[in-house]
């Protein structure tokens, strides 16, 4: 795929679970760019720090932070270690997510709460700390990473569907509260994309998923990481200053097609 000519150099970047999957494509796009990059994962420290070290070998500056993004505390020592390091913040990417795949009637108030925290609650209170450190630098840029589970039913997708719809909603919120201190914000929805999180749909669910998606998908293939990427770092840029509050569909054209 093309890629566009972005320059975020000299720029601070915080790419939430950043170590695996399209996070982690996001980080190396913006580093890629001359952005230095914040890493973090929650539970898997050897491929964050892998990140950390391709980061590096670009010249960056990376700093791998473990964080659990259901703890409000957490996002707190998330950003408390940011700002120890790096004076303020220019993006912020909000991908991390999380979720119990289960049927309505067999959701536990449990997964419940760790799904809406992971993927709803921390992007609040992340934004809450993000916005002061992009302020220190006259401004800055929010992407959330949604899915089409926000409006569409997809089996056993219920806590996450609902935690987009809610992360959708923050993004727009944001990005009036935020648009007077000079902070862009909006929301990146992909169709399936070939990561790990991908493995349990297949494995678990529906082993023709990704067939059907490729055939279903008019633009022939389904989306990658770096396509995800590439929207993240444009939406990043001045370039896309008038977009605000957006959820921009990534899909190929899939969501287009009316079941027959
Ligand atoms: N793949 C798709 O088809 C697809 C489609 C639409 C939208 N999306 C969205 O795209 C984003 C990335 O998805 P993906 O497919 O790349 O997912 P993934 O491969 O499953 O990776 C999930 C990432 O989130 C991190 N994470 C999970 N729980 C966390 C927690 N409690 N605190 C901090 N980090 C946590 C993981 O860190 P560890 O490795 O340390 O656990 C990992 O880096 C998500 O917002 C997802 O909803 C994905």
């Amino acid at each position: 795929m093309t890629s566009i000519e972005l320059s975020f150099s000299g720029q601070v970047a915080l790419v939430t679970g950043s170590g695996r999957g399209i996070g982690r494509v996001v980080a190396l796009r913006l580093a890629r760019a001359g952005a230095d990059v914040i890493i973090n994962y929650h539970r898997n420290q050897a491929p964050a720090e892998e990140v950390a070290a391709q980061v590096r070998e670009m010249g960056r500056r990376a700093l791998v932070v473990k964080a659990n993004l259901s703890k409000v505390e957490d996002v707190d020592l998330l950003f408390d270690a940011l700002a120890a390091e790096f004076d303020g913040l220019d993006i912020f990417i909000s991908n991390a997510a999380s979720g119990f795949n289960r049927p309505a009637l067999q959701q536990k108030v449990s997964g419940w709460d760790w799904t809406l925290n992971v993927n709803a609650r921390a992007f609040l209170f992340a934004a809450q700390r993000a916005a002061p450190l992009m302020e220190k630098r006259g401004g800055g840029h929010i992407v959330s990473i949604s899915s089409p589970g926000s409006t569409r039913v997809m089996p056993d997708y219920i806590a996450v569907g609902a935690s987009k719809a809610a992360l959708e909603s923050l993004t727009r919120y944001l990005a009036v509260e935020l648009a007077p201190k000079n902070i862009v914000v909006n929301a990146v929805s992909p169709g399936l994309v070939l990561t790990d999180a991908l493995k349990h749909f297949a494995v678990l669910g529906d082993p023709q998923v990704i067939e059907r998606a490729v055939a279903n998908t008019p633009a022939g293939r389904v989306v990658t990481p770096e396509d995800v990427a590439e929207l993240v770092a444009f939406l990043c840029s001045p370039a896309a200053f008038m977009i605000r509050g957006q959820v921009i569909v990534i899909d190929g054209g899939f969501t287009l097609i009316m079941p027959r």
